[in-house]
C-alpha cells in the first residue's frame, strides 16, 4: 500500500462543491497544529503537498487530495485554536459537521490527537460527536517522537494514547482503532497506509 501518485484536485467551502466520482475519501482532523499538514505531507513523501498553514481559523476549506488516481485525502480545516474569536469556532462546528453528515463517500476520518500531552477535552468531544453520529475514525496519534516533558504532564506518548482511550470509553462501546505515527520519525507510517487500503476495501 504505497502512495505512487498525489495531486491536488480542488478547495471547497461546501459538501455541494466537492468532488462528485464517488471515490473513498479519508478526511484528516484534528486541532490546529496537531500536525495534520505534516502527516499528510509525509503520507504522500511530498514536503509541500499540503498547504502550509496560514492564520488558523481564516481558510475555511475542504482540500482535495486524489492518491494513486483512485482515493481521496482530504485535509479540513483544524479546530480549537485557543485565539480564535467563538464565531470562528461556531463556523468550524457548522461548516466541518455538515461535511461530515453529507459526504456519502467518506470511508473514515482519520482524527489526530497529539501524544505528547495529556488528553483534551475538545478532542474527546470530537471524537464522541463523530461517534455519536456513526462516523467512522480512526485515531491517528500524532508527534509519537516527542520525549515526555514536565510541562507537558510528565508522561510518555504511550501513556497518553492509554488515557485518551480510556477517557473515550464513556462514549464508545468499542474502542476505534488507533495507530501511533510521527511524521519526524515516520513512524507509523506504513502501517497507516495498510490501514487505509483494509478500509477501501469493505
Ligand atoms: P494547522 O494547519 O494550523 O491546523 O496545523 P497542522 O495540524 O497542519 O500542524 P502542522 O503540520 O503545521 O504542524 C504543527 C507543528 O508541529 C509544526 O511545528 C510541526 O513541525 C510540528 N510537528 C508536526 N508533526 C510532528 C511530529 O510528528 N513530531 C514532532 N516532534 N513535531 C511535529
Ligand atoms: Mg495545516
Amino acid at each position: 500500500a504505497q502512495i505512487k501518485q498525489a495531486e491536488f484536485i480542488k478547495s471547497s467551502s461546501h459538501e455541494s462543491e466537492c468532488p462528485k466520482d464517488g471515490l473513498p475519501e479519508f478526511a484528516v482532523v484534528g486541532r490546529s497544529n496537531v500536525g495534520k499538514s505534516s502527516l499528510v505531507n509525509a503520507l504522500v513523501h511530498r514536503k509541500e503537498l499540503a498547504q502550509t498553514s496560514k492564520r488558523p481559523g481564516k481558510t475555511q476549506l475542504i482540500n482535495h487530495y486524489l492518491i494513486n488516481k483512485t482515493w481521496y485525502l482530504v485535509d479540513l480545516p483544524g479546530y480549537g485554536f485557543a485565539k480564535a474569536p467563538t464565531e470562528i469556532r461556531t463556523d468550524w462546528n457548522k461548516f466541518t459537521k455538515s461535511y461530515f453528515l453529507r459526504r456519502k463517500s467518506l470511508v473514515a476520518v482519520l482524527l489526530l490527537v497529539d501524544a505528547s500531552i495529556p488528553p483534551l477535552q475538545i478532542d474527546l468531544d470530537c471524537a464522541s460527536w463523530l461517534g455519536q453520529n456513526q462516523i467512522p475514525v480512526s485515531l491517528v496519534f500524532t508527534k509519537c517522537d516527542k520525549k515526555k516533558k514536565k510541562k507537558n504532564g510528565g508522561r510518555k506518548p504511550e501513556e497518553n494514547v492509554n488515557d485518551f482511550q480510556e477517557q473515550l470509553k464513556f462514549s464508545y462501546k468499542e474502542t476505534p482503532p488507533y495507530i501511533m505515527t510521527s511524521s519526524v520519525t515516520n513512524q507509523g507510517r506504513d502501517e497507516l497506509l495498510l490501514h487505509i487500503a483494509q478500509l477501501k476495501s469493505y
